[in-house]
């Protein structure tokens, strides 16, 4: 979705230039994240101005926007607040107007960067043009702007002069729906205001000096420390059966291992400080929607947590409670990252798909890596451990994700029920919530999300929260919203995905639920045969994918060859390859713009058969497993109306080396064999490179593939 950056420098002294440099830097390392449009606010050329500078389309274009509006890259701004904007449009299509920043009014007087949805925001603009406001764009986050005027003008004439935070409480109180915005304003020169309810929100801080930090424990300081009359309502969530029998509390939320946890932000409903007691520091602060644009500056990061309201001003960061709960967690600690710059940049690839697709060698083993023993065959999960003998006991398992994660659980979900003999069920986010699907206390729930923050499968996880069910996260992001609201889970730890079409996040999520089911599994005696044959499988996986990394060149060539100028094309799996054909269909259509389909071949002759004849490309998995007899007669069927497939098979089989003899034109693409339930590990490669070079060849822009986000945390 739409990516937010700010930059915030207290007595460290920035030309303008340089501070525009970081934000647009900032939006760079954003732009997956939506890429129509763009815009910066930075301090004017008059003291209390507020500069706004926005253009369509990519930051690229920003930067030649930036260069025409050509501003005094000179002035000097030692206290000071930039904000910027990377757009997918949500409400209002792009163009200039409709870029964020979006202003309360000519005079600038607050600006306003915003991702998520505020579902209110009729309502909202209706009651504030009724009070004189114009409204200049489509936006929902117009109204935002406008409502900090609103409420701070209407403050003043009653008398009341609110700090930053109080009028952001006020604020809040009036938007439904989700956010994660920053608001700089020129009524609070040098501060800013990061909230965030549903959208992710990182906070990076850089100093030199020694930070201290104060915990100030006052219980109710946002109301003049007078205990209110009517105590909050605690949280609706309930509690699950299966969690509340577990004896390890203090496992719940975010997945162990932690960062390394260096100092604890604490505040119970009041303010966290981080200068030597009031005396400010030389200190710099990083506000992003992802710590991919934060890391070049600084691996000290805190996240914010929805309803938290951080106010930064004059060097130190204070977080506030928009809706306090009795008996919350209220601890926030700085954590530092554990990415590397390099992990970040596309080195020698010309995209960071291309990269992401080569990566998974190494992403598949440090999946894998200090978790399973290939000596003695024994897996063990370290966020998950400890619940291991509570989720034998549950009823029934249900995974719940979206496109291609949704994928990695169909992937996994034969194995699954094969090695825990529980049943499984596997559904699309949306989907599952439309259906209103009944959950119960004893239903463990497993959240596969790549981002961890995907709109759909966060409501998702908090409907089975309140339904008393227990949650498992397996996560790429650390800090996400879904690996923190979870019980337990897994870090898959494929390290930064940035390609929007998901690559390296399949593969390792396909891991981390085989060695979930791995870990389910090592009690049952009859499956010891089986385990040890899974656990051998995956050692071989990274250097297996390695093999089937260098078809790339053939499969450059026939995806210019015979594929370039199809308008359509089917995927054919069966069995454990039925999600490999669902995944690389997507892929294909995401990146290339061609229609794909997957289909499951045991179904073409109920109807998809019709499409068939010598013109439709074609492509099946026709690699070895209990299935394949039924696939060869699939694709005989395809061969017996002249289609001409190609068969990604596994390496030297006679089969298909004497089909090739007896049809014309039939083409293979031969991949290493592995275990049965791993073979899509090793399939799915080759439909990842065709994607890209299918894209490639038409010219596409593989990372930003029109349409789409790489984070979709709207519903
Ligand atoms: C496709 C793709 C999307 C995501 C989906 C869920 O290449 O990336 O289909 O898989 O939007 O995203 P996460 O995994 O972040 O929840």
């Amino acid at each position: 979705m739409c990516g937010i950056f700010g930059y915030c420098n207290y007595m460290v002294e920035k030309s303008r230039g340089e501070v525009i440099d970081t934000l647009v830097e900032g939006l760079q390392r954003l732009e997956y994240r939506g890429y129509d449009s763009t815009g910066i606010a930075v301090d004017g050329d008059e003291p209390g101005k507020t500069l706004i500078i926005k253009q369509i389309g990519k930051v690229a274009a920003l930067k030649k926007e930036i260069e025409r509006v050509n501003p005094d890259r000179t002035i000097p701004l030692v206290n000071h607040v930039g904000i910027a904007h990377t757009r997918w449009a949500t409400h209002g299509e792009p163009s200039k107007v409709n870029c964020h920043p979006q202003r309360s009014d000519p005079e600038n007087h607050f600006v306003v960067v915003h991702n998520g949805i505020i579902t209110n925001f009729r309502e909202l603009k209706t009651l504030l043009t009724q009070k004189g406001y114009t409204f200049e764009s489509d936006t929902d986050t117009e109204c935002i702007a406008k409502l900090f005027k609103h409420l701070y003008d209407s403050n003043l004439k009653d008398g009341y002069e609110l700090d930053f935070n109080e009028l952001t409480k006020q604020v809040l109180m009036e938007l439904e729906g989700s956010y994660g915005l920053l608001c700089r304003s020129s009524n609070y020169p040098g501060e800013v205001i990061a909230t965030r309810k549903g959208s992710p929100l990182l906070i990076g801080v850089k100093s030199d000096r020694k930070l201290k930090v104060d915990f100030v424990d006052v219980e109710f300081p946002d109301n003049d420390g007078k205990v209110p009359e009517e105590p909050i309502p605690s949280k609706t969530i309930g509690t699950s059966s299966l969690a509340s029998n577990h004896v390890n509390d203090t496992e719940r939320n975010l997945f162990t291992p932690l960062a390394v946890n260096e100092t604890a932000l604490r505040y119970s409903q009041s303010r966290a400080f981080l200068s030597e007691d009031d005396i400010p520091i030389p200190i710099e602060f990083f506000i992003s929607s992802d710590a991919a644009s934060v890391i070049k500056h600084t691996k000290k990061v805190l996240f914010l947590e929805d309803d938290d309201i951080a106010h930064i001003y004059d060097g130190e960061l204070h977080i506030h409670r928009s809706r306090r709960e009795i008996g919350e967690n209220a601890t926030r600690p700085i954590q530092t990252l554990e990415m590397e710059l390099a992990q970040i940049m596309k080195g020698p690839y010309k995209h960071f798909m291309q990269k992401e697709i080569f990566e998974q060698p190494e992403s598949t083993f440090n999946t894998m890596r200090g978790r399973i023993d290939f000596v003695n065959n024994t897996v063990k999960l370290g966020g998950l451990h400890s619940w291991i003998p509570t989720i034998r006991r549950a009823r029934r398992l249900i995974m719940i994700a979206c496109g291609t994660s949704y994928h990695s659980c169909l992937a996994t979900r034969a194995m699954f029920e094969e090695l825990s003999e529980l049943p499984v069920s596997v559904e699309l986010a949306s989907d599952f919530l439309d259906r209103k699907t009944p959950v119960f206390r004893d239903d463990v729930c497993v959240f596969v999300s790549q981002s961890g923050e995907t709109a759909d499968t966060m409501l998702a996880l908090n409907y089975c929260l309140e339904r008393g069910a227990l949650s498992v996260g397996i996560v790429n992001t650390v800090g996400s919203s879904i690996s923190r609201v979870t019980h337990c889970g897994v870090h898959i730890n494929a390290g930064p995905e940035i390609g929007v079409a998901s690559t390296k996040a399949y593969t390792s999520q396909y891991i981390a639920l085989v060695m979930f089911a791995l870990s389910l599994s090592d009690d049952r005696i009859s499956v010891i045969d089986r385990r040890t044959e899974i656990i051998q499988g995956l050692k071989k996986i990274p250097e297996q994918i390695r093999e089937v990394l260098k078809l790339e060149e053939t499969i450059k060539r026939l995806s210019s060859d015979e594929l370039a100028d199809q308008k359509s094309l089917l995927i054919l799996g069966r069995g454990y390859q039925f999600a490999s054909a669902l995944e690389g269909a997507l892929k294909i259509k995401e990146i290339s713009y061609m229609h794909s389909e997957g289909v499951l071949a045991g179904e073409l002759k109920h109807g998809v058969l019709a499409l068939v004849d010598e013109n439709l490309p074609i492509i099946a998995f026709g690699t070895r497993d209990s299935l394949f007899p039924k696939v060869v007669s699939s694709i005989e069927q395809v061969t017996a109306r002249k289609g001409k497939p190609i068969i990604i098979c596994n390496k030297n089989d006679d089969v298909w080396n004497k089909k090739k003899q007896s049809i014309k034109g039939l083409v293979t693409l031969e991949v290493p064999q592995t275990v049965d339930c791993l073979q899509g590990l090793i399939n799915i490669i080759p439909l990842q490179l065709m994607s890209y070079w299918l894209a490639v060849n038409k010219g596409y822009d593989v990372d930003f593939p029109r349409n789409l986000a790489k984070s979709v945390t709207v519903e």
